[in-house]
């Protein structure tokens, strides 16, 4: 794994520039990043364009054998172009068209802007396509609207003609939205808005709803595969494309963007958001922040990158505590146990002015002295320069690691159907999600997140937790995985919808009775003060978001039952063997998860498949040969490193924010 930094050469004299690449390059650092933000740099005036800076700062990161990730700056349109055409702007849910002033200001869906767009991505690729230091290209900066929707005219156009492209007829679309519901029929394609919130007085039409985060996701895919086509009319193979993507960022949606070579992804986790475990956690983040994103990232296409790591403390977060120390290079080790080609630290020099003054860098305020993250990038620099002379791209997978392979089934339908229909103000669909991968992370079980389109046979267990929107032929491709020999594990919610969000004109949850083995089911939803509780065995556990409860087909499958409400004894996860495999079905959603775990926990053991048995924000992790224990917990821990592992890095015993790395 390749480590690099950012650099901003538009942001700093120029008689920094050589000082600074070179202080990069001597701390261990072996690759760069430019240009993302740096339009109005490029061309300050329409048509009058500068790369002379770029191609020096290029030059210079050569002459230190800093390999260049080179940007397209489509998330900062410079003013002339905006001023110029107004219409290239976005427009909020309120109306607000948004201005020049920060960044993502450009609507996904203008013609105009996407031909300015080419215009400037033709100019660089054919200009740096054959510079042999520009290893590849991150399309645009986190393309997003940071959680803002655009409402613009370009955008109420582009949905319509999304809308007249998937339903030919604007019956078939009254047909779908379920449009009798309040009179909402329309005639024409042309009389549709975005269903916009706050625009209405009462909730938007939810078939609508779905098909907007569909559309927006698309945009926002088109935009950046576009921009991949033009890039690669010009450059050779050998420079790769890609972009860089927050991974729990909803609205955009990272299987959409497959065709590009590989994923990437941004990563901040100490920022006041996200409080971890224990009371140290908030220095740390959660044990699941990255490992979720690189298994959520590196099965698309096999490998992926951190495009961005946080260097220490942020400015932007709700408060921005220092990050405890070590954690950087932990976090680092993290990423390169979940199987990245590189991590680019976030970033080199610690801003001056502008929006994140406040925010680490490698150096200091001085420019030459290093941060506190620095020397942590310094440590691991160093370390990993060793580690490559053991590192075993083609290493056998061990046994064990092989037999716990899990994959958790992802669609974005489903969050963005059930983040807009939660039914309850407990229910969260990431927080759901995430449950279910914390608990196979403390049974040391490896995760692959993945779409349908993948051979579900290919994992011994399969996930799929509220999988709400199911059609006929997936709920088959279910089946058949579990006679094959596959487990399969459904939670609370899956199967009650159709594709297109409606509900089944038969017993509720239609689809997936027979297979999990029930008659019949409703669902119960509690107040926030309230946790209920479901038996199993001798355990007792709480629920509090959702409870499905179940009348299954016979008692023996039964696994839990409610302990308490006036439905005290009912059936809330079943088990069954079906063919070569087994269909588990977990009725209740818990805050603190222990259910989950300990359902999957059994079900591991009752297929016969060892697992360990990880305190909360302990992490046991196996990639290319080598093994890796980190301890993202507030207390010291002891890692199951066996007898005959040779430690490389570390020791067993870890304080919070360390890590442990062997080989077996
Ligand atoms: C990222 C963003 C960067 C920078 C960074 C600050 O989300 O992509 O451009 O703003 O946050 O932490």
């Amino acid at each position: 794994m390749l480590v690099g930094s950012y650099y901003y050469p538009e942001q700093w004299p120029e008689q920094n520039w050589d000082r600074d690449l070179k202080k990069m390059a001597s701390l261990g650092f072996e690759f760069t990043h430019y240009g993302e933000f740096a339009w109005s740099a490029m061309e300050p005036e329409e048509g009058k364009y500068n790369f002379e800076w770029l191609d020096k700062a290029i030059a210079l990161a050569e002459k230190y054998k800093l390999k260049v990730v080179l940007c397209t700056p489509t998330p900062t349109p410079p003013v002339w172009l905006t001023q110029k055409h107004p219409d290239v702007l976005m427009v909020n849910a309120d109306g607000r068209t948004i201005q020049h002033g920060a960044r993502q200001q450009a609507s996904w869906s203008s013609k105009v802007y996407r031909e300015y767009a080419d215009k400037i991505v033709t100019l660089l690729a054919k200009r740096y396509g054959n510079n042999k230091t520009v290893w590849g290209w991150q399309i645009d900066n986190e393309p997003s609207h940071y959680g803002a929707y655009d409402y613009s005219e370009n955008a109420q156009n582009a949905f319509r003609d999304w809308l007249r492209n998937k339903y030919k007829t604007i019956q078939a679309l009254n047909a779908v939205w379920g449009n009798a519901f309040w009179s909402q029929t329309y005639s024409d394609f042309k009389q549709i808005r975005i269903p916009n919130p706050k625009e209405l007085v009462q909730q938007a039409n939810p078939h609508a709803m779905l098909d907007f985060k569909r559309f927006s996701a698309d945009e926002a895919a088109l935009f950046v595969i576009r921009q991949k086509d033009v890039l690669r009319k010009y450059i050779p193979s050998s420079q790769w494309v890609t972009t860089n993507l927050m991974p729990t960022h909803a609205a955009v949606d990272p299987f959409r963007m497959k065709v590009l070579d590989f994923q990437t992804y941004t990563k901040y986790l100490a920022e006041g958001y996200d409080m971890g475990h224990g009371e140290q956690g908030f220095r740390m983040g959660s044990a699941s922040s990255i490992g979720f994103s690189n298994d959520l990232f590196r099965p698309i296409n096999g490998v992926s990158g951190v495009m961005e790591l946080q260097p220490g403390q942020v400015n932007w977060g709700l408060f921005n505590p220092q990050t405890m120390p070590g954690v950087v290079r932990m976090w680092i080790y993290h990423v390169m146990a979940g199987g990245n080609k590189f991590v680019c630290n976030y970033r080199f020099r610690q801003p001056l002015s502008g929006g994140e003054q406040y925010h680490y860098g490698i150096m200091q305020t001085d420019g030459v002295s290093l941060s506190r993250s620095g020397e942590e990038y310094v440590k691991v620099n160093a370390e990993l320069r060793e580690m490559r002379k053991s590192y075993q791209p083609g290493a056998v997978v061990p046994e064990v690691i092989t037999k716990r392979k899990t994959a958790i089934l992802y669609n974005p339908d489903n969050r963005w159907e059930m983040d807009y229909q939660p039914q309850s103000n407990q229910w969260d669909f990431m927080a759901h999600i995430t449950r279910y991968y914390k608990a196979l992370k403390s049974i040391g079980a490896p995760v692959d997140v993945i779409d349908e389109s993948r051979n579900f046979q290919d994992y011994p267990f399969l996930i799929a937790p509220a999988y709400q929107l199911v059609d006929d032929k997936l709920v088959a491709r279910w089946r058949t995985y579990v006679e094959n020999g596959g487990n399969l594990v459904l939670s609370c919610r899956s199967g009650q919808k159709d594709r297109e969000a409606h509900l089944w004109e038969s017993v509720f949850q239609k689809p997936v009775m027979d297979l999990i083995g029930a008659k019949d089911i409703y669902f119960d939803l509690l107040p926030g003060n309230l946790q209920a509780k479901v038996q199993m065995g001798s355990e007792t556990y709480n629920w509090n978001n959702w409870g499905d409860v179940i009348e299954p087909v016979n008692a023996e499958i039964v696994w839990a039952r409610y302990n308490d409400q006036f439905y005290k004894g009912k059936a809330a996860v079943l088990h069954r063997r079906m063919g070569k495999g087994s269909v588990t079905y977990v009725g209740p959603d818990s805050d603190d998860g222990k259910l989950e775990r300990d359902v999957l926990t059994k079900l591991f053991s009752e297929v016969k498949v060892p697992v360990l048995n990880l305190p909360d924000g302990v992490l046991v992790e196996w990639r290319d040969g080598f093994w890796y224990g980190f301890n993202y917990s507030s207390e010291v821990q002891d890692i199951p490193v066996p007898a005959k592992g040779k430690i490389l890095i570390g020791q067993k015993s870890l304080r919070p924010a360390e890590v442990v790395i062997w080989k077996e």
